[in-house]
């Protein structure tokens, strides 16, 4: 995720700039870069690599001035490089901003914009803004931005300066975070409170919508459709650095979660056409990757692999294409099935994976094109794939994934309705309507975490087992698998996930009274068969509960205990019953006073075989 810092007062703005991301970079970056004016012009020094990098820069030539704006980059639309990093400048040099958030339509304004013939020296969706607001303005740089936001859509933070009015910084928010951090004599703007907590901890939270003139001795707010002037509050922090990069949850997990609303809508943005209609992967040309294919391979490992078991479910469902989900691990030793009419898609946050990328090898190898999903645009994986589909998730920093695990989700159910689109297996109306009742998902999981607290409850009660059972079928077994796996390696409780139908065939045996069982019940035609499944194992005494949107007596009679979910197209409901079972692993390790965020024997990122 990108970070802003923003600066406008009477100290030297380069250390400023550079001190704030510095205390962003708990984001995650690949690049990072400042813009300062130095009293005549607009200077930009940025650089990829770590801020060491840009600070070894800068000490070999430093920018003089008091007004500046600085990022560090999360790289979405363009590699890791220095031309694609931030401050971007427009043609003439006078302006400069940094962005966080993605430019849905940048494609169809950077045609416009290279027909009137600008030169663009980068291939990110950001620089469209800029060329267009040096084009839009006309000696009024709040006028100009105001007008800049009725043509770009999307989600976005922007920090604007123009050397034409060295006395103003200018900053928007729509759907992307960004505070103004209030001084003496002094202001400034951070994507997240860390940014500014050296100078200030008097800060104001800007909303959706609201454009901020920041002077050395004012901040004034309005919002960008009425220009009706805004009053918000001006909020003490009394967080110490650790507490605000976690923005004020006790866990980077805990915030990954409640991070998961922000991250689905990132990742539909501009992927759904604006009649609500088709799917559509622009710029990304997938068509030749998928003509005459007659088979998918879908390889990854653990949380990834699980979201790769719900993908086979909604690629097989709505694009009648025959899918085989392989751990990486096993898939390069066991002579795949693969011809060049195979796809094959890698699932992996990090992109660095050591067996998925050796299993994308194998598969190249084989002639199978390659396509990866994943969180890291510069990755090993994205680099090395035929093509790219990003999860905008943002960077995810507990070991347990969350985030990356929903939005690989999300990315299948784009994918699976592309297919369908090109393969004509869905007829139009169920199209529309899917894709209407993906639009509601990212309010839904705000929904479910808004009704978290009975699940602190639950946990309290269940940190002292030896062992729990998730069960649940067809898609439901696929969630149960990830359900498992989150509670296992952060509470170090044995679990163990299973498809319902299939305990009758040896592991009843360990259901006794007492075993807890988590039972997902979400599938309607599935649901009686899982009410049977439920009562086998409550005949043996196990305490149930049940996790379904069903809200049907029967299930109420059957289970101890029901959380109910929001109702979705059952392909969907993975995305929403998820939410829950990493709540439960979250907060039962934590009731076991555990390092939720660095559990045992496990890394971030699995660079070994
Ligand atoms: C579990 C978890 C791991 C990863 C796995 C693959 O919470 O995080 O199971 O999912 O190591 O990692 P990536 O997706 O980076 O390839």
């Amino acid at each position: 995720m990108c970070g802003i810092m923003g600066y406008i007062g009477n100290r030297q703005a380069q250390s400023v700039l550079t001190n704030g991301l510095r205390k962003l970079e708990y984001r995650g970056y690949d690049s990072a870069g400042i813009a300062v004016f130095t009293g005549e012009t607009i200077a930009v020094r940025k650089k990829t690599g770590r801020l060491a990098a840009l600070e070894q820069q800068l000490a070999a030539s430093p920018l003089h001035g008091s007004l500046g704006i600085g990022h560090t980059r999360w790289a979405t639309h363009g590699r890791p490089s220095d031309e694609n990093a931030h401050p971007h400048v427009d043609q003439s040099g006078k302006f400069s901003i940094v962005h966080n958030g993605i430019i849905e339509n940048y494609l169809a304004l950077k045609r416009e914009l290279l027909e009137k013939g600008v030169t663009f020296t980068s291939e990110t969706d950001t620089e469209v803004i800029v060329h267009l607001l040096a084009e839009l303005y006309a000696g009024d740089l709040v006028e100009a931005v105001l007008q800049l936001t009725r043509k770009i859509r999307g989600a976005y933070a922007l920090g604007v300066i123009t050397e034409h009015e060295p006395d103003k910084l200018v900053a928007v928010r729509v759907a992307s975070p960004l505070i103004i951090g209030l001084g003496d004599g002094e202001n400034f703007i951070g994507s997240d409170i860390p940014a500014v907590l050296e100078y200030t901890r008097d800060v104001c939270i800007l909303e959706d919508g609201d454009l901020a003139i920041l002077t050395k001795d004012d901040v004034t707010i309005l919002n960008i459709d009425t220009k009706q002037l805004i009053n918000r509050e001006r909020v003490q922090i009394d967080w110490d650095q650790e507490q605000a990069e976690k923005a004020g949850y006790d866990h980077y997990m805990l915030k990954e979660i409640y991070e998961q609303p922000r991250a689905l809508r990132n990742s539909m943005a501009g992927r759904i056409d604006e009649a609500g209609k088709t799917v559509t992967f622009s710029g990304l040309q997938l068509r030749p990757l998928l003509n005459d294919i007659d088979k998918v391979f879908i390889v990854a490992c653990g949380t990834a692999y699980h979201a790769g078991l719900v993908g086979k479910h909604v690629i097989e469902r709505l694009a009648r294409l025959p899918v085989e989900v392989d751990v990486a691990s096993e898939f390069r030793y066991r002579r795949p099935l693969i011809s060049e009419k195979t796809l094959t898609i890698v699932v992996s946050q990090s992109g660095e994976t050591a067996d998925t990328l050796a299993a994308l090898r194998e598969a190249k190898r084989l002639g199978s094109n390659v396509l990866a999903i994943t969180n890291v645009v510069g990755s090993s994986i994205a680099r090395e794939a035929d093509r790219v589909i990003t999860t905008l998730a943002g960077p995810e920093i507990a070991v347990a994934s969350t985030k990356a695990y929903t939005t690989q989700l999300l990315v299948f159910y784009l994918l699976g309705i592309y297919l369908a689109q090109e393969r004509q297996t869905l007829d139009e109306q169920l199209r529309i309507a899917l894709i209407e009742a993906l639009q509601q998902l990212p309010e839904q999981v705000e929904s479910i975490l808004a009704n978290a607290d009975e699940i602190r409850l639950f946990a309290e009660s269940i940190k002292q087992e030896k062992s729990i059972f998730f069960i649940g079928r067809g898609i439901d077994y696929a969630v149960s698998l990830e359900g498992s796996l989150k509670l296992k390696e952060i509470s170090y409780i044995h679990s163990e996930a299973y498809a319902a139908g299939e305990l009758k065939h040896g592991t009843l045996a360990l259901i006794e009274e007492g075993t807890r069982v988590i039972a997902l019940a979400t599938q309607e035609e599935l649901y009686e068969k899982m009410l049977s499944n439920i009562k086998e194992v409550k005949a043996r005494g196990a305490t149930v509960l049940g996790i379904s949107s069903a809200k049907t007596i029967e299930l109420h009679r059957a289970v101890d205990e029901v959380w109910l979910i929001p109702s979705t197209y059952p392909l969907f409901t993975p995305i929403l019953s998820v939410i829950p079972l990493q709540l439960i692993a979250y907060y039962t390790s934590l009731a076991l006073g555990n390092d939720v965020d660095k559990p045992r024997n496990l890394a971030k990122s699995v660079t070994v075989e």
